[in-house]
């Protein structure tokens, strides 16, 4: 316990992390006891399992003849989505004759602020880094829709063909999350699967101060969302959703002899592990499960909002300190901010404001982390968690300016 990443601490707010909870860390503990394999077969746990993928259904508004499946986390769920977009639009039978027998080569679109997991999928899916490109966003950090669309046509006047645009609700950098009915109605004009990166931001459908914030979130064809990171269960629980369950199916299906279905038994029920990558699987859903049986889902909606609206209090009293500045306006819950004395140029801020993080993390302060926006580096404070309070936030401005004030004193190399 002395050295942990520090994420059930209130004031951790570094990179993009849920704060977990009992009940779930319960729930792993005895689904290690129960000992069940989710690959497949027709027992309790895999009803439970497919319970939870039914209510993230009912979270986001997608309907009850979607599938899905539970992951280790949002990477995982990305890509299985994107397998299944790359199946579809890619006019052969990938899985048999390999990339190598698509006649055009297929497109992928994202924002420049997409997430690098993104990135990762796309080359594993063996379509190359240059398959997925990047769209500049708007002054909002959100995908700009008419240069998305000239890179569309520009694709097709070249001979390639484009497959699958990726929509971001809440991006990793700022929060931003794209025009997601927007990219729905471009999406359907094109004949492009839509994708959309929920990890951050889908499950703001259930928030009720927010919800209108990842509108149309219900159009995607695909759709991830981390349960461990706005459901606050313990690591790890990620989900991906595909609205049609049959090409889901027809990605991943494999039956060996060994893994042959029977009328009755353990193994008349449906083999989940026809959904995704892994045979075997833990119970995940378990912890999932618990949490929300005891809590509701109102609750965890309430936490999103409380989230959000503290993400808006430490702006303002960001804006109200004359040694910091915001390097991105607030959107949802994660704030981009740096200590700002005057005279400063970039690189001697960049340095002056990694001393601070490194400083607020060491004299175990608080747990923030850095990034670089549009050439602005700055500190970053993503608020996924339950135990924050005010107090908290307030101590984070007053720390930053001190520690700023002790550096710019011991007149560092800067
Ligand atoms: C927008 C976005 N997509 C994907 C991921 C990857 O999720 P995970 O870390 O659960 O694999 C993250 C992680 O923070 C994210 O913020």
């Amino acid at each position: 316990m002395p050295y942990p990443m520090g994420n059930i601490h209130p004031r951790f707010w570094s990179w993009y992390m849920g704060s977990s909870n009992y009940t779930g860390a319960i729930g792993d503990f005895l689904a290690a006891i129960q000992g069940s394999n989710l690959g497949g077969g027709n027992h309790a746990a895999a009803l439970m399992d497919q319970q939870v993928i039914g209510w993230c259904k009912e979270m986001v508004g997608f309907p009850a003849s979607a599938s899905g499946t539970l992951v280790s986390g949002g990477s995982m769920a990305n890509i299985i989505g994107l397998t299944v977009a790359r199946n579809v639009k890619a006019d052969v039978d990938v899985r048999e004759r390999g990339v190598r027998a698509i006649e055009k080569p297929l497109r992928f679109y994202g924002s420049d602020q997409i997430h690098s997991c993104h990135r990762k999928a796309i080359e594993t899916l063996g379509l190359g880094n240059q398959a997925l490109r990047r769209i500049p966003c708007d002054s909002g950090f959100r995908i700009d829709l008419s240069a998305l669309r000239a890179a569309i046509a520009e694709d097709r006047a070249e001979g390639s063909q484009p497959a699958c645009v990726i929509g971001t609700a809440g991006t990793v950098n700022t929060g931003a999350i794209d025009d997601l009915r927007g990219l729905a109605r471009l999406a359907r004009e094109e004949d492009l699967w839509l994708h959309v990166d929920g990890c951050i931001g889908a499950l703001i459908a259930i928030a009720p101060e927010n919800a209108f914030r990842v509108e149309g979130i219900e159009e995607a064809d695909s759709l991830s969302l981390d349960p461990h990171k706005w459901l606050h269960v313990p690591f790890e629980a990620g989900c991906v959703l595909i609205r049609d369950a049959a090409a889901h199916r027809s990605a991943f299906v494999v039956t060996p002899e060994y893994l042959e279905p029977s009328a009755r038994a353990l193994a008349s029920g449906d083999w989940l592990n026809d959904y995704g990558l892994q045979t075997s699987r833990g119970f995940k859903a378990l912890k999932i499960w618990m949490s929300l049986k005891e809590h509701g889902i109102e609750k965890f909606g309430r936490l999103i909002d409380q989230n959000i609206a503290q993400a808006h209090y430490l702006s303002d009293i960001i804006e109200a300190a004359p040694l910091l500045e915001l390097v991105a306006a607030a959107n949802i819950n994660i704030v981009c901010y740096r200590y700002r004395p005057a005279g400063m140029n970039r690189a001697a801020l960049k340095a002056v404001n990694t001393e601070i993080m490194l400083r607020l993390q060491e004299e175990g302060v608080a747990a923030v982390s850095d990034t670089t926006i549009h050439c602005e580096h700055c500190l970053r404070a993503a608020i996924n968690n339950h135990r924050t309070k005010s107090d908290d936030l307030e101590l984070l401005v007053r720390e930053t300016i001190r520690i700023g004030n002790d550096i710019v004193g011991e007149n560092l190399a800067l």
